[in-house]
């Protein structure tokens, strides 16, 4: 396994690969790897012959004010996991060989509708940042198959509207969240919370599987359910962000019609930023 850094040594290495007859997998992370990571990577591991792990910290991604300088960057660590487990090539490129003219005046891909609302409304840009160095990735790698995490499921909305909506010769496959024992979604942010914190996060995973218990148990007033789930994460000494529930196929907001839906939910516990969902049904 090589870890290359620049675009052209990638696409030299892909188009050998794919020339042998691989099917190309991507991975597109930005490091720190966790076992949720991982988990995606097995899956393309299993899926593709030849898979790509890119590790890139995407500053267009980020918000002024938001995490960007403090992001974990682990690149041996990550470097070593990816080896144990049979990856085939790390891409892990600068900021400079992706925006080599900056980000000011750089092409941006904008998916409405699906970004609007939820992360959409407390991260102004962040999709946008997502859409384009997702699309360049793609781009970049050109793969058969590339793998998300479902634990930002808007984000993997947003990338699954933007590869239809442009034609994007990719099969965009969404992997379930991985969980410590105690229900909290993996996340490197999770590594920002100190102890008593960590011990308070499984009330975000809680508080979402008691809004899917008390739907399925008939309850329709939704807004009610949502401000009690409201209620119990500031009494837990959340801060939440947003607590709500869409259709889980449009995301679109629910009605006493829909059948498949999803619970959202992102909140402050200091400074960190935790989301999480569940997606469930109703009879
Ligand atoms: O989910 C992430 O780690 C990032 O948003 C992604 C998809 C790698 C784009 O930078």
């Amino acid at each position: 396994m090589n870890t290359l850094h620049t675009i052209a040594q990638l696409r030299a290495a892909v188009s050998r690969a794919r020339q042998e007859g691989k099917r190309i997998g991507l991975v597109p992370t930005m490091g720190n790897l966790h076992a949720g990571h991982i988990a995606l990577v097995e899956k393309a591991l299993q899926r593709t012959d030849y898979v790509v792990v890119s590790i890139f910290v995407n500053p267009l991604q980020f918000g002024a004010g938001e995490d960007l300088d403090s992001y974990p960057r682990t690149l041996p660590e990550d470097q070593a996991k990816l080896h144990e487990i049979g990856t085939h090539m790390i891409f892990a490129p600068s900021v400079s060989d992706i925006y080599p003219e900056g980000m000011e005046g750089h092409t941006r891909v904008a998916v409405p509708v699906v970004s609007e609302g939820l992360c959409g409304s407390s991260r102004p840009g962040h999709f946008e940042g997502v859409a384009t160095v997702v699309n360049k990735l793609l781009n970049i790698v050109q793969p058969d198959l590339a793998i998300f995490g479902q634990k930002d499921f808007q984000q993997l909305a947003v990338i699954r509207k933007m590869a239809h909506d442009l034609c994007m010769p990719v099969q965009i496959m969404g992997e379930p969240t991985v969980r410590a024992a105690d229900g909290l979604a993996l996340s490197s942010r999770n590594g920002y919370l100190n102890a008593e914190q960590r011990a308070c996060a499984p009330v975000l995973y809680r508080t979402l599987q008691q809004i899917a218990e008390k739907l399925q148990a008939g309850r329709q007033d939704f807004a009610t359910v949502i401000d009690e789930a409201q209620a119990q994460l500031v009494d837990a000494g959340l801060t939440p962000d947003y607590l709500d529930l869409r259709d889980a196929h449009s995301l679109q907001p629910v009605t006493t019609a829909t059948r498949e839906l999803v619970a959202l939910a992102a909140a402050y516990l200091g400074k960190t930023r935790l989301i999480d969902n569940l997606q469930f049904s109703l009879a």
